[in-house]
């Protein structure tokens, strides 16, 4: 396989997952950029990284790029999408992709105009355990597919250091967690929700801290989702056909789930792929994109999923600053 070199725009968290799924592909980053230029150095040589650029523009005029990893907060991803793919490079964006379709349609017209790959950094398109579900639905052991329940609900304090409740890094619960919730949903119903009816609490902050959404489309599946940001919940996806059911514990980065059979109740146990490469199974689908082999990035379903979003905080009428 080609081996390309990878840039990443930013180094907190989540950069540093990335470059170690690199590192355990015998690959590495070639590059940091960062706005903070001294936490790119610390991160460019805790990684063995060659490049750290002075300035973040600099990263999309290196010819040595190919593809760039945008892992700084949602609400300026859309600032560094416009560079990157008006430049020419591949772009692997965390989650969210954009604040909202507006900007997500602005990004998907770059991408195409300019012939590059453009795909949103969802660990559940990826997990090996989502295909192998898939098969599983697909033989029609379980028959009909009838509702999924989903939950998502982690404990954040009210911390306007980080970007959690901050409605000026695009905080929220829709945002950070809805789109894992809303992700799985349409992976597993066979099209997008045309009906969706929601209900929100505020945080003090003014971001969405809880929310609970129910969605049906025009073959009549059902989802509920409820999200909390201030209330931890058990990260289960229920997936519920007419012959049986399937629970997927810690559906993020699942490995494992259970299927209950109606008929008799006896369960099965589905293994596959590993929690701790989740982000080396997405660097390979991004490669393999990138190389013309295979695209299964599911852009199509990040668009559905931002649409979702969209449309509910629009029914709430909340905005974030860059939406005012
Ligand atoms: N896929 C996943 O499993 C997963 C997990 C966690 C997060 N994420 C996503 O990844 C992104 C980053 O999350 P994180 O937890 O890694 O955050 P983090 O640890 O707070 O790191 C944020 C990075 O963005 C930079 N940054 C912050 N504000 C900026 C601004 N206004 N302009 C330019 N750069 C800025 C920071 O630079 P400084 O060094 O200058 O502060 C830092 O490099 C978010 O979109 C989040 O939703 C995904």
């Amino acid at each position: 396989m080609i081996k390309y070199r990878w840039a990443t725009l930013g180094c907190g968290v989540i950069a540093n997952q990335l470059a170690q799924a690199l590192q355990a592909q015998g690959s590495n980053l070639y590059s940091v950029a960062n706005r903070t230029h001294d936490k790119a150095v610390a991160f460019a040589e805790k990684y063995g990284i060659e490049k750290v650029y002075e300035d973040i523009d600099e990263v999309f005029t290196d010819d040595n790029v190919d593809i760039i990893y945008i892992s700084t907060p949602h609400n300026t991803h859309i600032k560094y999408l416009r560079k990157a793919l008006a430049a020419g490079k591949h772009v692997l964006c965390e989650k969210s992709i954009t604040l909202n379709s507006q900007e997500l349609d602005e990004a998907i017209k770059l991408a195409e105009d300019n012939h590059v790959i453009l795909a949103e950094a969802m660990t559940i398109y990826h997990m090996p355990i989502y295909k192998k579900l898939n098969e599983i639905i697909a033989s029609d052991i379980l028959g009909e597919l009838k509702l999924l329940q989903m939950n998502f609900g982690s404990y954040k304090e009210y911390d306007m250091n980080n970007r959690f409740f901050n409605r000026n890094l695009a905080g929220g619960a829709m945002l950070d967690i809805g789109v894992y919730a809303l992700s799985f949903v349409r992976w597993f119903l066979s099209e997008k929700p045309d009906q969706i009816l929601s209900q929100v609490k505020y945080a003090p902050t003014g971001v969405d801290e809880q929310a609970g959404i129910l969605l049906k489309n025009k073959k009549e599946e059902m989802a509920t989702v409820i999200l909390s940001l201030h209330a931890k919940q058990p990260k289960r996806g229920l997936i519920a056909f007419d012959k049986g059911y399937v629970e997927l514990y810690e559906y993020p980065r699942g490995q494992e789930a259970v299927i209950t059979y109606t008929k008799d109740g006896h369960t099965e146990t589905i293994r596959e792929g590993e929690t701790n490469r989740a982000l080396e199974y997405e660097v390979l689908d991004m490669e393999a994109a990138v190389a013309g082999e295979k695209d299964d990035m599911h852009l199509d379903y990040t668009r559905d999923v931002m649409d979702m979003m969209t449309q509910i905080r629009q029914e709430w009428g909340m905005r974030y600053p860059e939406e005012e």
